[in-house]
Parts: C-alpha cells; sequence; structure tokens
C-alpha cells in the first residue's frame, strides 16, 4: 500500500478498528450515537468502514452533511439519497416525492417564504424506513457540527437547533431508525452559538458519546510496516521502525501516511533517525504541512469569552515545557506569575474542563493535567519558542 495522507482510502486499507466498529453496532442496537474525536485521527475512514460492511440487520446510509448550508439544502440532501436507494429498489409511490414536486424543491425559489424542508426531511425518512423490512436504517453523518453551523450562519440559530430537534422528533418518531453525527468540532461548541444564552434546547441528549481513540498499536505498527514496505523504502528492521513510526506519529494514522509520504519524498531509508529528522523537519516547516497551526488558530474560536483564549495559551504553555503532568494549583501559579488575570480559581477549572472536552488536555487520574498528544506538545512548544 502507498501513502496516502488526507486522501480517501479504500475501506479495504482502513486498518484496525474492529473493535471500535463492533462496539459502534453494538451502542447502536440501543441508542444513536455522537462520535466526536480530534481531527485527522480518522472519524471518517471508521463511518466508510461501517458503511462498506454494516453488521447483518443493518441498512448503513452515509453523506458528508458539510456541503449542505441551509436547512433546506440538508433536507433535499436526505431526499435525492432516498430517491436513489427507492429507484434502485423500484419502489415509485413515495410522500416525499409528492411534496417535493408540489413544493417546487428542484427549482429556483421565487418568493422569500421559505419551502417545507422539515416535511420533506419527515417524509423522505419516512419513505426509507418503510421499505425497511428486515433491516434496520442508520444515517452515518460526517460532519455534522460543521451543517449546523453553517445553517446557524445562514439561517440563525433558531433554525440551526430546529434541524437538531427535528432529528430528535424523528429518532423518537421511528423507534428502529439510528443516526450517528461525526465531526471533530464538538457539537458543544455549535450549540453555544446557536442558543446565543438564550434558547435551552437539549437536542441530543439521547444520544450517547463516542470518542474514536488513536489506532491501536498492533494495527499502527502494522500500517506504519506496510507503508514502508509499499513504498519501498530502505530499512533494516522492519518492525523497530514501524515502532518508532508509530510513537512519533502518537497512533495517529494520519501522521503515520505522511511520515512515510516524507521520507519517500526525501529519499530517506526508513531508519530512526531519519524518521525523527522528518518529524522534527514537518513540526517547524513554515508551510505546515500537517496543518497544526489550526490548534492555534481554533483557540480564540473555542474560547472567545473574556481573556479566555489568553488562559488557554497560558495553560498550553505551562504543559508544553515539561513532559510532567501538572495540577491545578501549579497551573494556577503559572497564569498568576503572567500578567493575565485569572477571576479566581473555579474560572480556571472550566476552561480546564473545556481543553479537555476539545482534546487538548488529558486528566489523570489523581487530577494531574498533560496535553492530551504528546505530538501536539512537542509542536506547541517549537511554535512558541518555548
Ligand atoms: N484506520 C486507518 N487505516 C489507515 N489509514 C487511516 C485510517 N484512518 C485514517 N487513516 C489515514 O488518515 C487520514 C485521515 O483520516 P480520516 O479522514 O478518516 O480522519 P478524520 O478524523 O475524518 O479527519 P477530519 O477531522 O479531517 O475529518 C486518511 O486519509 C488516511 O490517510
Ligand atoms: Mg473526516
Amino acid at each position: 500500500m502507498k501513502a496516502n495522507p488526507g486522501g480517501v482510502i479504500d475501506p479495504g486499507n482502513v486498518y484496525g478498528r474492529d473493535q471500535l466498529i463492533a462496539q459502534l453496532w453494538g451502542r447502536l442496537e440501543q441508542q444513536s450515537v455522537l462520535m466526536n474525536a480530534e481531527r485527522r485521527i480518522g472519524k471518517t475512514s471508521v463511518l466508510r468502514k461501517m458503511a462498506h460492511d454494516g453488521a447483518s440487520g443493518w441498512f448503513p446510509t452515509m453523506i458528508d452533511v458539510e456541503k449542505f448550508h441551509s436547512a433546506e439544502e440538508f433536507a433535499r440532501g436526505v431526499f435525492d439519497q432516498v430517491q436513489t436507494y427507492l429507484g434502485k429498489w423500484k419502489k415509485a409511490a413515495n410522500l416525499a416525492r409528492d411534496l417535493y414536486e408540489q413544493h417546487d424543491f428542484g427549482g429556483i425559489r421565487r418568493t422569500g417564504a421559505p419551502r417545507p424542508w422539515k416535511a420533506l426531511l419527515t417524509a423522505a425518512i419516512h419513505d426509507l424506513a418503510t421499505q425497511m423490512h428486515e433491516q434496520r436504517l442508520v444515517f452515518l453523518w460526517d460532519e455534522l457540527p460543521y451543517m449546523i453551523d453553517h445553517i446557524r450562519q445562514a439561517d440563525g440559530g433558531r433554525a440551526a437547533l430546529e434541524v437538531l430537534d427535528t432529528l430528535r422528533s424523528l429518532r423518537q418518531e421511528h423507534p428502529g431508525i439510528r443516526m450517528v453525527f461525526s465531526g471533530s468540532i464538538g457539537l458543544h461548541h455549535v450549540l453555544e452559538g446557536a442558543r446565543d444564552g438564550k434558547i435551552s434546547s437539549e437536542p441530543v441528549n439521547d444520544m450517547y458519546a463516542v470518542e474514536v481513540p488513536p489506532l491501536d498499536i498492533e494495527d499502527a505498527i502494522r500500517l506504519a510496516g506496510d507503508l514502508i514496505q509499499g513504498e519501498g523504502l530502505g530499512v533494516k528492521d522492519l518492525r523497530g521502525s514501524a515502532e518508532v513510526v508509530v510513537k512519533e506519529a502518537d497512533g495517529f494514522p494520519f501522521y503515520i501516511h505522511h511520515i512515510v509520504a516524507g521520507l519517500k519524498r526525501k529519499q530517506r531509508a526508513a531508519e530512526p533517525d531519519q524518521i525523527r529528522m522528518v518529524v522534527q523537519d514537518h513540526l517547524v516547516d513554515a508551510n505546515d504541512p500537517w496543518d497544526l497551526g489550526h490548534y492555534r488558530s481554533r483557540i480564540p474560536i473555542y474560547y472567545p469569552k473574556g481573556n479566555n483564549a489568553q488562559i488557554a495559551s497560558l495553560i498550553l504553555d505551562a504543559l508544553a515545557t515539561d513532559q510532567e503532568p501538572r495540577s491545578v494549583a501549579d497551573l494556577q501559579a503559572a497564569i498568576n506569575a503572567s500578567s493575565a488575570v485569572l477571576e479566581d480559581r473555579s474560572e480556571l477549572v472550566r476552561i480546564l474542563r473545556l481543553m479537555e472536552r476539545d482534546h487538548y488536555l488529558l486528566r489523570q487520574t489523581d487530577g494531574r493535567i498533560q496535553f492530551r498528544f504528546p505530538l501536539i506538545r512537542r509542536w506547541w512548544a517549537l511554535d512558541r519558542g518555548l
């Protein structure tokens, strides 16, 4: 197999994830799932594998919903997908098609009045659900938080929440249907923006939150080894080198692909010192080929309140220079030693919790805190010149 960092990979080339996928199918027996995890960790690949080999008794259907910018576009997207299935199964009669034609959803909107997207979405899902005889329907919706945020920007917070509320009603109305919402930005950020402190909607509290971790170590080693061989890199001890790649990549399949692609591009052998050099080069490269600057640029967007973004950066600074986890009191002292004003300890605790939810930080059982991913810690320290 050739390295393909960030490309669409064939479900057959999705390494590991079998246990996670089995867990997801098991959970779906009971309820719908909210799949949130760090960007580039392999969420889409998990969904693609689920869509490709659905568990017995399930009918999975996947859409990348990021492309929809309004509730109407989303409803039409679901409608189109349902039509494709119904067409394939030669089922012509259906509720949604009538609505679609009646309200000319396919044409250009002439009046300012919105078309009844909710009715179309509900009817399309109803149409598909009624065709499921032996199987149960599961919608795999990738990048749903982005879509909800797009809708908030285009149509306002109320419309964004209405989409989530409609989906919740559909889950209640059709107890056999399941949904998986996946995305790297936490839905909590999007919900907060949509509610704007005015609406207290809880549209996903019936869903089960699942986090996608890095690859299991043996799967990651197998991936790294196969890529090293697939790219024909020189190597003395394949397993030893694959282990170094995996350690440097924190088990992220995306960075494993990148490291091997980097070795190939620079025509280096897959030897430990060369591997480390490639990683170091990438971490300091001004062009930021791994797009790590994202971890910095999203801070003010994630923590817009008061000086929270500044506090978040100081927390990361304090944790970046030392591999040892630090206590809350330690972090408080580090912030107080700077010019930033920290209201009180509970403000710090609140920010720390948010940063945990956003995968920056990891809390140990003894309450001490560290970076969630060592690779990001290394990059942060280099980037900030610490
Ligand atoms: N299980 C896997 N086996 C092999 N390669 C993988 C696997 N998962 C991810 N990858 C590699 O990592 C890249 C990113 O994976 P994927 O697109 O699934 O991540 P993601 O979490 O959906 O990312 P994003 O946050 O950008 O949406 C893929 O293009 C592929 O190169
Ligand atoms: Mg993805």
